[in-house]
Formats: C-alpha cells, sequence, structure tokens
C-alpha cells in the first residue's frame, strides 16, 4: 500500500503528507481549492487535487480537515472512491467558541464521538482514528528523552488497524491500540487534555506516553 492521499490542506495534512512522503510513500493532498497548495507543491513535491481526484487515486486516505467539515468531505471524496479503504482518521470535533479554563469545546457528548459517527456514515470505509491527541510538529519521527510516545488508536477493522500499527511504528511511536470505534469516545478527548498545558503555559511540544506494569 503505497498510494497515500491526504484530505486537508492545512498544517495536518501538509506534515503527515510530507511524513509519508519521507517514509518513502508516494502522496498527493486535496483541498476544496488545489491551487491554493502551488507554492506546497513546489516546495514538497506532492501534487494537489480535489478531494474527489486525491480519494479516488489513493490506496490509503488520511483525513485531516477541520472536525465540523469531516463528514462533508468524505461526501466529496465520494463513498466509492472511500470503498474498503483504509482512511486514517486525524480530526477531532472541536466546537466553535474559546477554551473554557484552557479546556477545548467538543461538539460531541462523552458517550459519542467524531469517528463513530464518520463510520456510521459512510460504513464501508476502514476508519481509524491516530495523530489526534499530539500537535502537528511532533506527528512524525517525533524525539523525546523520556522514549517513544504513545499514540493510542482505535478502530472497528482489525486488518485496517494492523497497517495503521505499522505505520505508527515506522513514524517513531509506540502503536497502542485502545480497542474498537467506540474507543473514540475516550481518544478525542486526549485533545483536550494534550491543549490544555498550551493554553495554561504556552507549551505545545509535548505528548503522551503509557507506563505498562
Ligand atoms: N493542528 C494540529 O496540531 C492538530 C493536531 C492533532 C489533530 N488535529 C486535527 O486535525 C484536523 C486538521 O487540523 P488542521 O489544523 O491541519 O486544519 P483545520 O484548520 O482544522 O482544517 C483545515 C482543513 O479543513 C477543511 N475545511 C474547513 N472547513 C471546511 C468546509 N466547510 N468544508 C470542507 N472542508 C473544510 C479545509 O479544506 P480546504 O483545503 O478546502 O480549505 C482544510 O483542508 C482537525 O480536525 C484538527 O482538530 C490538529
Amino acid at each position: 500500500m503505497q498510494k497515500v492521499g491526504v484530505l486537508g490542506s492545512a498544517i495536518v495534512g501538509q506534515t503527515l503528507g510530507q511524513g509519508f512522503k519521507s517514509h518513502g510513500y508516494e502522496v498527493r493532498i486535496g483541498s476544496r481549492t488545489p491551487a491554493k497548495l502551488a507554492a506546497f507543491t513546489t516546495s514538497s513535491g506532492i501534487p494537489a487535487g480535489t478531494f474527489a481526484e486525491v480519494a479516488g487515486w489513493a490506496e490509503l486516505l488520511v483525513l485531516s480537515v477541520h472536525g465540523s467539515a469531516a463528514e462533508a468531505v468524505l461526501g466529496l471524496a465520494g463513498a466509492a472512491n472511500l470503498e474498503q479503504k483504509v482512511v486514517i482518521d486525524t480530526t477531532n470535533p472541536i466546537a466553535d467558541g474559546p477554551p473554557v479554563d484552557g479546556v477545548i469545546q467538543f461538539f460531541t457528548g462523552p458517550n459519542s464521538s467524531l469517528l463513530e459517527r464518520l463510520q456510521a456514515a459512510y460504513p464501508r470505509a476502514r476508519l481509524v482514528k491516530a495523530f489526534n491527541s499530539v500537535g502537528s510538529a511532533r506527528m512524525v519521527n517525533p524525539t523525546f528523552a523520556g522514549g517513544r510516545p504513545t499514540m493510542f488508536y482505535c478502530g472497528n477493522d482489525p486488518a485496517a488497524k494492523a497497517v495503521v500499527a505499522t505505520i505508527l511504528e515506522a513514524f517513531g511511536w509506540e502503536a497502542t491500540d485502545m480497542g474498537s470505534a467506540v474507543a473514540a469516545r475516550a481518544i478525542e478527548p486526549l485533545c483536550q487534555l494534550w491543549c490544555i498545558p498550551g493554553f495554561r503555559q504556552n507549551h505545545w511540544t509535548h505528548a503522551f506516553r503509557i507506563l505498562w506494569s
């Protein structure tokens, strides 16, 4: 599986696109307006296209768009272009409105998640949540004196999760399987937790690590 299509043109899409390219994958990046990625394409060598063009071409997809637009972007990508494909879902369900005491507001409730919503809307895509609990600057080849950081992931399709675990390990993470899509109810709020030191102390370069006994 070498052709990676990134759906999302901002910092996460560009970072992961370049990360996949540096790890030997062929990469394209998608946007509603691919023309705005001309400078990025020139500097990175990663061609841009519409969400549908990129999704149709790719063997594996990365969804890195604003959480409130995630379902719409999968619609623009086209259900037929998602069929049976692994989709790494980096999104977080961040609501409009400011953080409350450093805690970002979500538009999902505690017993729901964006991943589950997307998986229900596109049941023939094989969604795996990952990369949502760290800042973009540490997503690829993170280095910490304390050792390999943990990336929690989840999804309903074991084979899709195995593909994503292999990618996470290659990118420098301890890939840690949290189970089915329901686990996104716990993984997505890690974004809220991760952002608190950012809003309170302007510290944005940390990552989570689980310590097993
Ligand atoms: N920033 C981080 O460090 C970080 C870390 C972990 C997880 N995340 C999550 O990763 C995702 C991407 O984050 P980001 O900061 O790179 O980008 P972002 O600003 O959250 O989203 C930008 C992307 O969303 C698309 N988009 C926005 N509104 C849209 C709409 N109404 N319809 C269709 N598409 C729309 C844009 O499409 P166009 O290209 O067409 O403009 C663009 O590709 C988010 O869900 C975020 O919560 C971010």
